[in-house]
């Protein structure tokens, strides 16, 4: 994992020059530690967004931009979404391993023996309005949560983080689904655990108190594999925060909801919903030229929702497999989605258009989601916590890694300051 590669740096003011050892994971760019660079020669790098930096070693989840590679734990994300479960994906990404038969029973057991909440949490759902978008009932929520396990959540404990893991995974469905009833003036509903992990979350969402619930089986798959590929991706901003958060040994349950919280903009999680809100915004495929129009004049400042990635400069693999599974619900599900027919005759001019060429600028994972969730009948506000629900998975692996790090101590960003210089206050009287 380490080389005797190196590379100098030299200020060629003072001509003090320090060597900063390169670092070769099993893939991926090589990284210069700069370290003692600070020590050596009193500087800072300077990487505004870090679209240069990496932040920590990790071992979970590996993306290639350029190549359209997305591996969890080493297995391609195409054969985890055909043969793979998002229960058996959170192990994965928690544990480093594929379960056995018997290790993935007693997984999927712990994840339904954490299912239920304290029922003092369903009326902390009360005091949001009726109307209050879902992003943000779900960061009070699950930052609410940490309130109930000050208890058995050593963070130096690997038995308390495992616990830990399997409250955030097994808790999140029936977090979610109450937003949505809440919303909805129905009935909070209690797990089943007869069903499966992703069935019960729709049980939970959309059972009605006075009927039997009987889930459509394409309708449970494809909102399996949407959760799969949301499970985890690598260090964006939303898993930055959390493991940010992490480092101040903060509560698990905080760090996933500063990783909620993050997860809400439209450049990041609330894409989603972005993309649906501007393909109805569209209208008709006689449209779409005008729209792609506008995202390429400078002075405008609208945007292709669910085009262009920070690493992705080729199509985003999750992006191959959503647009295939979308098609396939909507065609197995009888339903006739004109957004569907507008979403791909967009993509099909941006991709011949040579501002996007140049650009690399493709599809993200969410340019087709939200259309599978619209056919799942979840409302466009709640996309961003569908994305919250499958990441939380990701989010927890994550911080558990930090936890483990022997090199684990507190982030802390430095800065180029650019404001003003030391000066004496002026009384208000003489300002
Ligand atoms: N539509 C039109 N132009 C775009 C778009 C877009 N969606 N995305 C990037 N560009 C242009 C920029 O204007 C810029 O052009 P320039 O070089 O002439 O100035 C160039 O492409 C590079 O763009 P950056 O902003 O530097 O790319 P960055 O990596 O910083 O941003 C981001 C990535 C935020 C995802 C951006 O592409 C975007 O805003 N996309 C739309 C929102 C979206 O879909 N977000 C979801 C991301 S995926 C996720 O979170 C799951």
């Amino acid at each position: 994992m380490s080389s005797t590669r190196s590379v100098t740096i030299t200020d060629n003011a003072t001509g003090k020059s320090v060597e900063c050892p390169v670092l070769e994971g099993e893939y991926g760019a090589p990284v210069i530690d700069i370290r003692t660079l600070y020590r050596e020669l009193g500087m800072f790098t300077f990487d505004v967004g870090y679209g240069s930096t990496a932040s920590c070693r990790s071992a979970i989840t590996y993306l290639d931009g350029e190549e359209g590679i997305l591996l969890h734990r080493g297995y391609p994300i195409e054969q985890l979404a055909e043969h793979s479960s998002f229960v058996e994906v959170c192990y994965l990404l928690v544990h480093g391993e594929l379960p056995d038969a018997a290790q993935l029973a007693d997984w999927e057991h712990a994840l339904k023996m954490h299912g239920m909440t304290h029922e003092h949490l369903s009326r902390f759902y009360s005091g949001y309005r009726y109307d209050a978008h879902p992003m943000s009932v779900l960061t009070g929520v699950v930052g609410a949560v940490a309130s109930y396990y000050h208890a058995n959540t050593d963070i130096a404990s690997e038995e308390d983080r495992m616990l830990t893991a399997r409250r955030v995974i097994g808790k999140m469905p029936g977090l979610v689904a109450k937003i949505y009833r809440y919303a909805s003036g129905l009935p909070f509903v209690y797990p089943d655990n007869g069903r499966s992990y992703v069935e019960n979350f729709m049980y939970m969402m959309y059972s009605w108190p006075t009927e039997p619930y009987v889930a459509n089986p394409v309708a449970v798959r494809a909102l399996e594999l949407l959760m799969i590929l949301h499970a985890d991706h690598e260090q964006n901003a939303s898993t930055s925060t959390v493991r940010l958060a992490g480092s101040a040994e903060s509560s698990p349950f905080a760090c996933v909801a500063a990783g909620i919280a993050t997860l809400w903009g439209k450049s990041h999680g609330g894409a989603n919903e972005a993309v649906v809100q501007m393909l109805e915004e569209i209208g008709d495929v006689k449209n779409i030229r005008q729209f792609v129009d506008r995202a390429k004049d400078k002075d405008d400042p609208f945007r292709l929702m669910g085009f262009g990635h920070r690493v992705y400069k080729n199509y985003d693999p999750r992006a191959k497999i959503i647009r295939k599974a979308c098609h396939d619900l909507l065609e197995e599900m009888h339903l006739n989605q004109p957004l569907f027919e507008i979403a791909m005759e967009l993509e099909r001019i941006a991709l011949e258009d040579e501002y996007f060429i140049e650009r690399k600028l493709y599809p993200n994972v969410d340019f087709y989601s939200g259309l599978i969730y619209q056919a799942l009948n979840i409302p466009t506000a709640m996309f961003t916590c569908m994305f919250a629900l499958a990441r939380s998975a990701g989010w927890i692996a994550q911080w558990t890694e930090l936890m483990r790090d022997p090199e684990f101590r507190i982030g802390r960003p430095r800065q180029l300051y650019v404001g003003a210089a030391q000066r004496d206050y002026v009384p208000l009287a003489e300002r």
